[in-house]
């Protein structure tokens, strides 16, 4: 795992577009996330779109998670939240931007069939943010470390933590769907982002904690591509600290991130 520590989020996001335009220009398949972390770098990527040429027309992509009893117009659905912050400001087609189906009649069959697609896919680059409590897209803990694109229950916490989108706690959806640990882990490069004194904890129980299903974000730890980056506030806790910041600025000669 590459840890980058950056002062502020907006460090943070100029990084994770550098890292996420090499990829859109060789029209990759990219794994898109939703939440306040990649906020920022969407931004970034839009202002590269508008100002210097940057394209995503050639890229398809893939949305990690969704929320149960949605439609995709509801405005806090991720398939809305994605087109709404990200893809509709910049030239990929919507047609080419995948999201699991929340209001299916049938959501196992929905998980499945999302799980299907992304067999049959490989994605470049997976952006990733990082729950309170350890999770990434919706794999709360104690979700198996193999585990594939299924329906799940929201932790408490995660509910609480997301109530800001919907106003009400009482709105936020119990259940949803979710690539699987396992269906995150074969995508080629895992980039994950967080910022913030709240995300402290979790980011040193996932790069310094033990690998267990307690802290679903530790997968990255078995994952040969994984690069993490982070503000200050965010690394706050790490033990290594020092020693990311010395290998960020000793790299071996021609290695990328
Ligand atoms: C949500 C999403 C995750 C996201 C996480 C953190 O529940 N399902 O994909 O990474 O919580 O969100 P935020 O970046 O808003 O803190």
């Amino acid at each position: 795992m590459e840890i980058l520590i950056r002062s502020t989020p907006d460090d943070v996001a100029a990084q994770a577009a550098d890292i996420l335009a090499g990829y859109a220009q060789r029209g990759a398949t990219l794994g898109l996330a939703t939440g306040s972390t990649p906020l920022l770098t969407y931004r970034e990527l839009i202002r590269r779109h508008a100002n210097e040429g940057l394209s995503f027309a050639y890229c398809r992509a893939f949305l990690l998670d969704e929320y149960v009893g949605l439609p995709a117009a509801h405005p806090q659905s991720y398939a809305a939240t994605i087109r709404r912050e990200f893809t509709s400001h910049v030239d990929i087609p919507d047609a080419q931007v995948h999201s699991p189906r929340g209001d299916a009649p049938d959501p196992l069959a929905a998980a499945l069939s999302y799980e299907a697609l992304l067999a049959a896919t490989t994605v470049d680059v997976q952006l990733l943010g990082i729950g309170g409590n350890g999770h990434i897209g919706f794999n709360e803990p104690s979700s198996s470390l193999s585990s594939l694109t299924r329906l799940k229950t929201l932790h408490p916490r995660t509910i609480e933590d997301n109530a800001r989108f919907f106003g009400d706690e009482e709105l936020v959806p119990t259940h949803v769907l979710t690539q699987g640990l396992g269906t995150i882990s074969r995508a080629s490069h895992l980039l994950l982002l967080a910022t913030g004194e709240s995300k402290a904890d979790a980011v040193a129980a996932m790069a310094e904690g033990p690998l267990s299903a307690q802290c679903p974000a530790s997968i990255l730890q078995l994952h040969r591509h994984a690069t993490v980056v982070l503000d200050e506030a965010a690394a706050a806790r790490l033990r290594n600290a020092e020693y990311y910041r010395y290998a960020d600025t000793h790299k071996p000669a021609n290695q990328d991130y």
